[in-house]
């Protein structure tokens, strides 16, 4: 099938290489010329493990191509992917002017039948809007459907996501693109839940609220973990057994980040509030996950006593493992607050260094994470590279002005840790 996608961002990227190596000719749109001319020389502007090969291959084969121009996908595809950001405005709601701008010239572009679906997370109601957008822009005769399919990949994962997903939902109000959705993912082995448009957009929002309610659940438990002297971890095991829990999501530590859990979550509690619902549940998780991060820097402030002029060393700066990505990551604002009580930072991360030069500031960034220790008070772990499972941890005490190790990703056992001589403070966990 000939498949056009607009954006190509990180969820149009992954989306098109992915639709090209499942045999479609796809053709990616952005609107970002250096981005086009990049991606033509087979440069892949995002670090995704995986990524940049599928582009390879796919270009190389023929079945995956770039332009700057909405029009040559218009043209070429019958099932136009609107995958461009929606980034959030002051009061939390999503920018929705990029998915009126680019339905409009769609339609003025459409010449025959086009399946218009989509794929940014959009607030319910997004769907009419697009449709009516068309319907008062395209030629006379011309028809046309709106279909929403949300994306749940998830960063550092995203190929896997995409190719092996627990669902596809296609939310459809015609026969004509629920066959034409469906044969596009054919080859994909997953249920596909085809449901109204509505509802399919509601279903974004959902999912990842949930998993943020999961996740700052969790932190409020380790919470009484802590005044308790129990185990978060042996808790989460306990209740992730149950099936109807689930074992995901479940993990404690300095609380969400990334530019989707909580710019959907402020953008959920909005659209509830417009519709006529206060989703107080949603508020307090939001709550809870700031909190987790000023409980975190409480922790290292009671390790040390005084952090002013104290050299912190900082191990993982990007919100999550296997990505590049800083942006809304937990270490932004421990950093900051750290930095305020007088802190001086060497940081080490695998792959965001770049990233997270640009957006902090006076900070000495190493090439190592040894680098980072050397005459550091104390290590803070904040990104769980499984990398630093492998570090030699005797070399990082004597490294170290103290052997002291704050893990906000509760990467190592209390008892292992004080086996290697190092006290050790996580999350939820008594300390060692
Ligand atoms: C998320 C959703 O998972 C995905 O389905 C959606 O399409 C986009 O948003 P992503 O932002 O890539 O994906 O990251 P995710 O793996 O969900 O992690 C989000 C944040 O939660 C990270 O900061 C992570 O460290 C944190 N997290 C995750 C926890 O603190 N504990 C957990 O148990 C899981």
């Amino acid at each position: 099938m000939n498949v056009g996608i607009i954006g190509a961002g990180y969820v149009g990227l992954v989306s098109g290489a992915c639709f090209a190596e499942l045999g479609h000719r796809v053709v990616c749109v952005d609107n970002d010329e250096t981005k086009i001319k990049a991606l033509k020389k087979l440069k892949v502007p995002i670090y995704e493990p995986g990524l940049t090969a599928l582009v390879k291959k796919n270009v190389r084969r023929g079945r995956l191509t770039f332009t700057a121009r909405i029009l040559d996908a218009v043209k070429k595809a019958e099932v136009i992917f609107i995958a461009i950001g929606t980034p959030p405005k002051d009061n939390g709601e999503a920018d929705l002017t990029g998915i009126e701008s680019v339905a409009r010239t769609i339609a003025k572009g459409m010449r025959s039948y086009r399946l218009i679906v989509e794929k940014s997370t959009v607030p319910v109601d997004t769907g009419r809007w697009v449709k009516h957008t068309v319907s008062i822009n395209k030629r006379k005769g011309v028809t046309f459907d709106v279909a929403s399919n949300p994306e749940f990949l998830r960063e550092g994962q995203a190929i896997n996501d995409f190719l092996h997903p627990d669902r596809i939902v296609i939310g459809v109000e015609s026969a004509r693109a629920q066959a034409l959705l469906r044969k596009l993912y054919q080859g994909i082995d997953a249920p596909i839940l085809a449901t109204d448009i509505k509802s399919a957009e509601l279903i974004k929002h959902a999912s990842n609220s949930f998993l943020a309610i999961k996740i700052s659940f969790i932190n409020a438990v380790a919470r009484v973990c802590e005044l308790a002297g129990a185990d978060v971890a042996q808790v989460a095991r306990g209740v992730g057994q149950d099936r109807r829990v689930g074992p995901g999501f479940l993990e404690a530590g300095i609380g969400f980040g990334g530019f989707c859990l909580p710019k959907d979550l402020d953008a959920f509690v909005m659209i509830a509030r417009k519709l006529g619902y206060d989703f107080d549940l949603l508020k307090e998780v939001k709550r809870i996950n700031e909190a987790q991060k000023a409980l975190f820097v409480k922790k290292i402030e009671d390790q040390l006593w005084n952090i002013k002029d104290k050299t912190i060393c900082i191990w993982g700066l990007a919100f999550k493992p296997h990505t590049d990505d800083m942006r809304f990551a937990p270490s932004l604002d421990i950093i900051q607050a750290l930095q305020a009580h007088g802190a001086r930072i060497k940081a080490f991360d695998p792959e965001a260094t770049a990233k997270a030069k640009r957006v902090l500031r006076n900070v000495t960034f190493c090439r190592d994470p040894y680098e980072a220790a050397a005459g550091s008070e104390c290590v803070v772990i904040l990104t769980q590279w499984p990398q630093f499972k492998e570090l030699d941890f005797k070399r990082v005490k004597k490294l170290l002005r103290q052997p002291l190790v704050i893990d906000g990703r509760n990467m190592f056992t209390p008892s292992g840790m004080k086996r290697l001589g190092l006290r050790y403070v996580s999350i939820g966990r008594a300390s060692a």
